[in-house]
């Protein structure tokens, strides 16, 4: 009989050469192309490619060398520009690109939110204090990917409030990055950080949420960083995602100042946010732009 003839058999060992089974190799890729025009057709979720997957990581390893870098900067007395510069600069020496700087108008190159402010604050003249908590927000393009993360530090000594919402934000995205699994869904995330953060006496932010990311900079899907359990798109491998909850001391309220980007607690309470891009895995997750939570 000849060879091309022969049908191949889910427990045979698959002819591409791997060792694996015919069912756990190519076969199973055939699956995936399938399940990869279904979320492009009912979700428009772009799932990616180990060579899509390993561009997001380079740019995420671009980032975290950038906040390491902004880390180290961070003290009582530094203008939140000078923050701008370093991220700039850095990013272009990379050969990469801030993806804010002219995003839909925004007028710089990265975020820097003090205190009330939730997100999206615009660097400038302000000068950091002493008990500040400030948010560092990173999206370099590099090669055409797209990485996001950002973290919330303290200047100077913080004091028992400040303390509070960094740790609650940080705790919120890392119960979300846990809830990260094939066959989760994104209702599972939501309704980790929302169940922890507000069990805390703390809110969550509803305006702005995390994002399908990588090819560009904001994708399908949404991920609410509040939600019930078992609801929501179903999460599949390559799948990447940025999870970056925003929590206030005080009321989930809000709104956005003159210049259209500032937004601030209404109430005026401290607000923390900590965002990193997760690639869901067969495993479970792994995040392309990892620091400790
Ligand atoms: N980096 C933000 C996010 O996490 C988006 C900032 S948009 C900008 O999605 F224009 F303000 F930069
Ligand atoms: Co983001
Ligand atoms: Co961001």
């Amino acid at each position: 009989m000849k060879n091309k003839s022969v049908k191949i058999g889910r427990n045979d060992i698959c002819p591409c050469g791997s060792g694996k089974k015919y069912k756990n190799c190519c076969r199973n890729e055939k699956k995936e192309i399938s399940i990869r025009d279904e979320y492009k057709n009912r979700y428009d979720i772009i799932l990616k490619t180990p060579e899509q997957i390993a561009g997001i990581k380079r740019s995420g390893d671009l980032l975290m060398s950038i906040m390491e870098r902004v880390e180290k900067m961070i003290k009582p007395g530094l203008k939140t520009d000078e923050i701008n510069t370093l991220v700039h600069e850095e990013t272009i020496k990379a050969g990469a690109i801030p993806a804010p700087l002219n995003y839909k108008g925004f007028p710089k190159s990265v975020c820097v939110s003090i205190n009330e402010v939730i997100c999206h604050g615009i660097p400038g003249e302000r000068i950091l204090e002493d008990g500040d908590i400030v948010n560092v927000d990173i999206t370099p393009i590099l090669d055409g990917y797209y990485a996001d993360a950002s973290r919330t530090f303290f200047v100077g000594t913080p004091g028992s409030d400040a303390k509070k919402i960094v740790s609650v934000a940080a705790e919120s995205l890392k119960r979300g990055i846990e809830a990260v699994a094939p066959g989760a869904t994104l209702g599972d995330i939501g309704h980790a950080i929302q169940s922890y953060a507000e069990g805390q006496g703390c809110s969550v932010v509803r305006e702005f949420v995390g994002h399908g990311v990588g090819i560009d900079f904001h994708e399908q899907p949404q991920v609410l960083h509040f939600g019930t359990p078992g609801k929501g798109v179903a999460l599949v491998p390559g799948m990447v995602l940025t999870i970056e909850p925003m929590i206030n001391l005080g009321k989930k309220e809000l709104y956005v100042l003159e210049d259209k980007w500032t937004a601030v607690t209404n109430d005026g309470s401290l607000s923390a946010q900590f965002e990193q891009t997760i690639l869901v895995t067969q495993e479970g997750y792994e995040s392309l732009t990892p620091y400790e939570l």
